[in-house]
């Protein structure tokens, strides 16, 4: 949807996607604002089809401001969640103060409550900015303790590279038919950044369990075992885990709830420079600590 320059020479466009130069203007967008190339899933098969993008470009088709929501189901507390994230929002240093984000932003978060989204979530480092608009930070903690007993039996396993596109092919479809890795709070299906994650932390290993048809994300960290994500039509317990991996870490970090793992670690509160926020009453339910696996981070 594309309507006529307003005074300023700005053009308002949504769901634009569909136009490679404009993906492409959001592309230089992001990386002149982030330092980070988000082109680079044009090598996955391009952004999530799901989103639904809101911006402002110039008459040289520069994309002055963006702001974008996209659908990302949930599983919160045992209870299947329609939840929107909002990522990619930005505006070039020559149109801030002028109210261009006030505007997709409005734009964004009314579409949502439009489409019936009854979670919304993202990810900032300006809090305040979002609280007008009924966001709430959500503390995140990771799950850290002591490794189980390791089960030890000979696994295949395979390390996942995303130079091979086999390996993609296969990333791809085990997080189609994935399981959400937590009944507590997980995505339920999301590609898009599991893969731009895994491109943009080059410590981040990706292994297949043949077995159990799952992909483990995960680094090390000192002797802590941080386990990222389990993708996977069910989740292994943790010592299949770190005994496939044959890993003996002092500690182990789980970065989501760890339900499935059949491991308990406690609580830990880490300060991320990056607040989760989210809005609407799915969030009010929430009962117990929270983390969003860094692999579908946005
Ligand atoms: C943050 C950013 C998107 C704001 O864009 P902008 O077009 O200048 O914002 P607007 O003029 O529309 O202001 C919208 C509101 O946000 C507030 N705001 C703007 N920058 C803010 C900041 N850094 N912290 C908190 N609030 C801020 C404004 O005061 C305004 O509030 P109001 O509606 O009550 O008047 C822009 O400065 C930018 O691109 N920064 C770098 C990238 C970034 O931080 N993106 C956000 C990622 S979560």
């Amino acid at each position: 949807m594309a309507a006529a320059a307003d005074s300023r020479g700005l053009t308002f466009r949504q769901d634009y996607f569909g136009d490679p130069a404009a993906w492409a203007a959001l592309v230089a967008l992001l990386q002149d604002t982030f330092g980070i190339d988000v082109g680079t899933q044009d090598r996955f098969g391009g952004p999530d089809p799901t989103s639904m993008p809101f911006a402002y470009f110039d008459e040289n088709g520069v994309c002055a401001a963006n702001f974008s929501a996209f659908s990302m189901p949930m599983m919160i507390d045992d209870r299947l969640v329609k939840a929107a994230g909002f990522q990619s929002g930005a505006v070039r240093p020559q149109w801030r103060g002028l109210g261009l984000y006030r505007d997709l932003m409005n734009r964004a978060f009314g579409w949502c409550d439009e489409q019936g989204f009854e979670l919304g979530i993202l990810l900032t480092d300006k809090p305040a900015m979002y609280e007008p608009y009924g966001f709430k930070m959500l503390p995140q903690q990771r799950f850290v303790g002591p490794p189980p007993p390791l089960e030890t039996r000979l696994v295949l396993l395979r390390a996942l590279s995303l130079d091979n596109a086999a390996d993609i092919a296969l990333i791809r479809q085990v997080l189609c038919e994935r399981t959400p890795v937590s009944s507590v709070f997980a995505v339920t299906a999301q590609v898009e950044m599991f893969l731009l994650n895994s491109v943009f932390d080059t410590d981040v290993r990706l292994s297949y369990l043949e077995e159990h048809e799952a992909i483990v994300a995960w680094k090390s960290e000192g002797t802590t075992f941080q386990l990222l994500d389990v993708a996977g039509k069910s989740i292994p317990p943790l010592s299949a885990i770190l005994g496939a991996l044959d890993q003996r870490p002092d500690r182990v970090a789980a970065c989501f709830p760890p339900d499935k793992l059949d491991w308990q670690g406690a609580p830990e509160s880490f300060a991320p420079d990056i607040s989760l926020m989210v809005r609407g009453g799915a969030a009010d339910r929430l009962s117990g600590p929270v983390m969003l696996s860094p692999m579908a981070e946005f």
